[in-house]
């Protein structure tokens, strides 16, 4: 199993979007994949229909209070086919303190805990790099960067390579950065090209040549609980996740 780690600093750059629509396209392209909602604020577990306010599942939290630590309890099939969420509920980080508080251990989800039958765990983290995020990045095999076309992304970059190069000196040595890739990204303005370039001089290899453009309808599908891959087969935002997902799934060589 490879764990994937999809993390920035940075709020609403589309970590999320991103993490939901890849894992849902592994899924589709024959890959057994589980997403784990590593957000309190629950925003992957909402966008594949595990909304908390409207229907309470087991999530991680139950995971967390449970005796056996039994993961699979809190694990749960998707509509995709190949696809499962490992979901997140606003009292998530309330409850990982109360535990880091009683327990020695620091990290509560580990590798092998997760069900063999897995090839592809990608952990969704919150913008904030607190315990959750912490404990993704301690599992992980890679880390992936989705970065916003705005100028103002780029200046706090900076802080997601330093977590990450802090990540491999003192916490997790085996962590491969998989690539950063560019979202929200305007065809129409100059800007997006220029950001495109910096990107490319500043990371060389490591950033992926397919990007991701301004797309309603991923908003749209991401009100609607489904990955846009099944709530608008046709657009763009589709074709686009699915040409990165198979550039990503080259180079982790399955
Ligand atoms: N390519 C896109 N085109 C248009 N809207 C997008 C695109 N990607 C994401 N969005 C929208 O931008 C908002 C932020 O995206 P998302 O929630 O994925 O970011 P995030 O990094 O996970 O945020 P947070 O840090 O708060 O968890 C959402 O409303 C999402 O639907
Ligand atoms: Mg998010």
């Amino acid at each position: 199993m490879k764990i994937i780690v999809v993390l920035n600093n940075k709020g609403g750059v589309g970590k999320t979007t991103s993490a939901v629509n890849i894992a849902a396209w592994c899924a589709r392209l024959g890959k057994k994949t589980l997403i784990a909602d590593f957000d309190p604020s629950a925003g992957t577990s909402r966008h594949l229909g595990f909304d908390p306010d409207v229907n309470r599942v087991k999530t991680l939290c139950d995971y967390l209070v449970d005796e056996n630590r039994d993961l699979n309890a809190a694990i749960h099939s998707c509509s995709e086919a190949n696809l499962s969420c490992l979901p997140a509920e606003p009292a998530l980080s309330d409850f990982y303190l109360e535990v880091a508080n009683e327990e020695e251990n620091h990290f509560f989800i580990n590798r092998e805990q997760i069900p063999e039958e897995f090839e592809l765990l990608f952990c969704d983290c919150p913008p904030n790099m607190g315990p959750l995020a912490m404990n993704a990045l301690a599992i992980a095999d890679y880390a992936l960067v989705p970065v916003q076309a705005q100028f103002l992304a780029l200046a706090g970059l900076a802080v997601t390579d330093d977590l990450l190069d802090k990540t491999r000196r003192h916490l997790n040595p085996h962590l491969q950065i998989l690539g950063y890739f560019v979202t929200h990204f305007d065809r129409r303005t100059r800007s997006a090209a220029e950001i495109f370039e910096l990107l490319q001089q500043r990371y060389g290899p490591l950033l992926l040549q397919q990007v991701i453009g301004m797309n309603v309808k991923l908003v749209e599908a991401a009100r609607a609980g489904q990955p846009i891959l099944s709530y608008a087969p046709r657009a763009r935002g589709t074709q686009e996740y699915g040409e990165l997902t198979r550039a990503l799934l080259t180079r982790i060589g399955v």
